[in-house]
């Protein structure tokens, strides 16, 4: 069945899925890869419809595929299909253009998470609504993390304690998130970074162990295994 999005909602969701997937091997683009039978923007879509404060989802595609992109996402939820560009900074400009007017947090979700919960989604939002410019879900770091030279001999050990594994969807002021745009320089993968060389400052909540982000083989059988055990 078609998800409702709701009209009074003050959230769009952008979610870059032009990428092609390099990392997890040869295959269709990334985003259209089956979890347990289905396509990972499927899962990421349907997730994201379900939180309740979510009026608007834009999808940057492959550019190839954005009619096919639109026929399987019709029957999840409604959504706008753009094409996206190269790198995932022009993906994600080309969504926040398409964005209508109304909605001012706009968030910025890698279809390559597809398991992330809507209520990830429902927190970061929440705190845009607090009076944050940007917000970004992070996880602690729990490896220990050396710093190496390039014939790898280790120059020291980094204090963990002040690191953050940062995940999506990152929510932002609208004007925010377009004017860092606006004078995006080099290629970033990160939106928050963008922000930040703005001198903008940007707030952390609790990330999710399930907003994990498919990138290797071994994501998508980790991400399987977390679907048949009720993700
Ligand atoms: N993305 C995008 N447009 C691009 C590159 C990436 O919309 N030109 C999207 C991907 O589809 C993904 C998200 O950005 O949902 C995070 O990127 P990543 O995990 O690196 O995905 P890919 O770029 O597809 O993977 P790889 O780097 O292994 O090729
Ligand atoms: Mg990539």
């Amino acid at each position: 069945m078609t998800a409702q999005l709701n009209p009074r909602g003050d959230v769009a969701v952008l979610v870059p899925a032009a990428g092609a997937g390099v990392r997890l091997g040869p295959g269709a683009p990334k985003a259209l890869r089956l979890l347990a039978g289905e396509p990972l923007l499927v899962h990421a879509v349907r997730r994201i419809a379900a939180a309740p404060s979510v009026h608007t989802i834009v999808v940057a595609a492959p550019a190839t595929e954005v009619e096919a992109v639109r026929a399987m996402l019709a029957p999840v939820a409604p959504v706008t299909v753009v094409p996206g560009g190269a790198e995932r900074q022009a993906s994600v400009a080309a969504a926040l253009a398409a964005v209508p007017a109304g909605p001012e947090i706009v968030l910025v979700h890698d279809a390559a998470r597809a398991l992330t919960p809507p209520h990830l989604v429902e927190s970061v939002a929440a705190a845009v609504r607090d009076g944050h410019d940007a917000v970004i879900p992070v996880l602690p770091v729990v490896d220990t993390i050396k710093e190496v030279d390039a014939t790898e001999r280790v120059l020291g050990t980094v204090d963990r304690s002040a690191l953050r594994a940062v995940q999506t969807p990152q929510g932002f002021r609208r004007s925010v998130l377009v004017a860092a745009h606006r004078s995006a320089g080099d290629a970033l993968t990160d939106d928050a970074g963008l922000v930040e060389k703005q001198g903008i400052a940007v707030t952390c909540v609790p990330g999710s162990e399930l907003a994990l982000k498919i990138t290797r083989p071994f994501d998508l059988a980790l991400a399987e295994h977390l679907l048949t055990t009720g993700a």
